[in-house]
């Protein structure tokens, strides 16, 4: 198992993952919906972070139904909890587990959703052979992950900028973890009984001063001090990458190509 999740948990990169919600919440929203989430249901959030997706879920499931955040970082599973009390949600719970020991109940839940953490786990067959375990007959697993990171594209091309990529993909390529997972997940579906009902690309295109925009922006700004500590990215590097960005943002007609992800359903026969 990987020792150290490489994005961090601290409260800059909490912070980022409720932002990234929010920007992403209406790709989880359809999914959730063409995938059958609905009141009652018991659904499993594996690699829930903070909880930005898991009350979203709880809103749809309702009171008779119930949403369960299961998450490897105790600092997320505290706040998920905190929040649950402090806003009264009392069909949510967060639970510090990781992803490859669950230990969870088999043939409970109706719906296991999990976005953006199979890049960041290695023996990724072995855990959807448990999540085909733990989904009751006729269950669904609903997942969106990356599927070509190197897609992410930044115009007009700058040399500052273009360094600053390299250096995330070369992060990844560094992880024991597969970053471009989804492609590989249909095959693993199979293996395990589940069947794929729906797949499909998701990407955004953003200009400057949109929210979407804010998303990489945020993103890299932060990671390029991880990317310094791992040795992959120099502070003058950093330092032109953050004097030239908001030159390319006043470039008339400048774009944001976001990383290829996938999104799929499969259900337990
Ligand atoms: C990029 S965040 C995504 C969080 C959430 N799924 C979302 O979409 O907002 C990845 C999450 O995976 C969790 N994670 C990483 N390795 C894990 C493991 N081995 N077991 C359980 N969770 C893990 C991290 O703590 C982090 O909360």
């Amino acid at each position: 198992m990987k020792k150290d999740y490489i994005l961090g948990t601290d409260q800059a990169e909490l912070d980022r993952l409720g932002f990234q919600h929010r920007v992403w919440s209406e790709d989880a929203f359809s999914l959730w919906k063409r995938g059958g989430v609905r009141m009652g249901l018991n659904v499993l959030d594996l690699g829930s972070g903070p909880g930005f997706a898991t009350f979203d879920l709880a809103t749809i499931v309702g009171a008779t139904g119930s949403v369960t955040g299961v998450d490897i970082s105790q600092a997320y599973v505290d706040y998920g909890n905190h929040q649950a009390q402090v806003r009264g949600v009392n069909n949510v719970e967060f639970i510090q587990r990781s992803i490859h020991e669950l230990d969870l109940e088999h043939g409970r839940y109706d719906v296991i959703y999990c976005r953006w953490v199979l890049s960041w786990v290695n023996d990724v067959d072995k855990i959807i052979q448990e999540v085909s375990k733990l989904l009751k007959p006729g269950g669904v697993f609903l997942v969106q992950e990356y599927a070509q990171w190197g897609t992410f594209r930044i115009e007009p091309e700058r040399s500052e900028v273009r360094a600053m990529i390299e250096a995330c993909r070369e992060s990844w390529r560094v992880m024991p973890s597969e970053i471009d997972i989804a492609p590989q997940l249909p095959a693993m579906f199979h293996r395990f009984g589940l069947n794929l009902e729906l797949k499909a690309t998701i990407e955004k295109v953003s200009s400057p001063g949109e929210m979407v925009w804010q998303w990489p922006t945020t993103f890299l700004h932060l990671y390029s001090h991880k990317l310094i500590e791992m040795g992959l990215l120099t502070e003058e590097e950093r330092d032109a990458f953050v004097r030239c960005w908001p030159e390319m943002e006043a470039t008339p007609n400048a774009m944001i190509i976001t990383p290829l992800m996938m999104e799929f359903a499969a259900r337990k026969t």
